[in-house]
């Protein structure tokens, strides 16, 4: 079974855990390339070069396979399936 999940974020989300001092924020992965899932391990460096309406497929090594022109626009606006 294969699936495709979309990522807009092109970095991570930084949160701040209270059992940990201020200076050591933790960093949850935003851009969905991460091989040490829920946390950032960099890899979004990555797609940092991604174009606007673009949708970029990229295997399970993480490398890039391909990239097509879409309208994200009207994709996000389809109503979603229950
Ligand atoms: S945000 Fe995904 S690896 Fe950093």
């Amino acid at each position: 079974m294969a699936r495709l999940v979309r990522h807009t974020a092109t970095g991570p989300y930084k949160i701040q855990l209270h059992e940990l001092p201020p200076d050591k924020p933790v960093f949850i992965c935003g851009c969905g390339l991460s091989q040490t899932l829920p946390f950032c391990d960099g890899s979004h460096k990555g797609c940092r070069a991604e174009e606007t309406g673009k949708l970029y497929i990229y295997d399970v090594d993480r490398k890039l396979v391909t990239e097509t022109r879409v309208d994200l626009e009207d994709e996000a606006n389809r109503s979603v399936p229950e």
